[in-house]
């Protein structure tokens, strides 16, 4: 998209959306229980901003399910987390493909075991020709990842003679990253109240707003996605700009 039309862009609804989906631990701690019933409860959530994206026409929704960090947990809430990642794919995909939904999981797929990495294919591979939203699961996923393997793939180009050096860019190489076949990334969106972006889309967050909230990712809900829509469509998006000069490209488009 040229710049002119990421400024007249603004204003409208983000077409990109992603979540970072925090506080589940917590979230069950409050109520006396173990961590994994606030992971289990999360799933609501995720249906729920799936039906939100569905309903306002938001073309890519991309959630953080589990970083390339979080294998540090204990054994016992990351098996949990994997068991529960197999369980919701074998039951929400038919739904997901009826609703037109397109499914992907982004991240270093190569360390789930293969029954996990056969559902992600089957999921995939049902759900790819599908038109509506655009559902990315970050799995196993960094952004420090996600630049590395661009970084791999362009070197591999110039070591294949396809590139050269030269021809490396911001441009060329964002082709590399993965959601690079996607609306740029408007709205950013951490639940659970801490303030940092945990390894996430670094290379793609570049001009996203950001906007953080306390609620739960067990308790977020419709209200709080409108919330952080309507504060994204208020806010002046000026990529390097003056506000003045944004002002005059939008008034000289209306
Ligand atoms: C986010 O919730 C879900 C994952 C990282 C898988 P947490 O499990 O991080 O919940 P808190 O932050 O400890 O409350
Ligand atoms: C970020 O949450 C990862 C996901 C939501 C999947 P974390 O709970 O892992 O982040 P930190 O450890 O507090 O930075
Ligand atoms: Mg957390």
């Amino acid at each position: 998209m040229s710049f002119e039309e990421q400024v007249l862009a603004q204003q409208s609804l983000p077409k990109h959306v992603a979540i970072i989906m925090d506080g589940n631990g917590r979230w069950a701690q409050q109520q006396g229980k173990p961590r994994v019933w606030g992971h289990k409860n999360g799933v609501e959530s995720v249906r729920e901003s799936v039906r939100f994206c569905h309903k306002l026409g938001i073309q890519s929704l991309t959630l953080f399910a589990f970083s390339s960090e979080n294998w540090r947990r204990p054994e016992e809430e990351v098996s949990t987390l994997m068991e529960l990642f197999i369980f919701v794919l074998s039951n929400e995909v038919k739904k997901l493909h009826k609703n037109n939904v397109k499914l992907k999981v982004v991240g270093d797929k190569t360390q789930f075991s293969s029954k996990l990495q056969q559902k992600i294919k089957d999921a995939e591979a049902l759900t790819a020709t599908n038109t509506g939203l655009t559902l990315n699961i970050a799995a196993n996923y960094g952004g420090q990842w996600d630049i590395v393997q661009a970084a791999q793939q362009a070197a591999q180009q110039v070591a294949d003679g396809v590139m050269s050096v030269q021809d490396i860019n911001e441009s060329s190489f964002s082709q590399f990253m993965n959601l690079s076949d996607q609306p740029q990334l408007d709205l950013l969106i951490r639940t659970g109240g801490d303030y940092r972006i945990s390894n996430f889309l670094l290379w793609q967050a570049a001009y996203a707003e950001l906007y953080f909230t306390e609620v739960l990712w067990p308790d977020f809900n419709e209200d709080v996605f409108s919330e952080a829509v309507a504060t994204f469509v208020s806010r002046e998006r000026r990529f390097g700009c003056t506000g003045g000069q944004i002002k005059a490209l939008m008034q000289q488009e209306s």
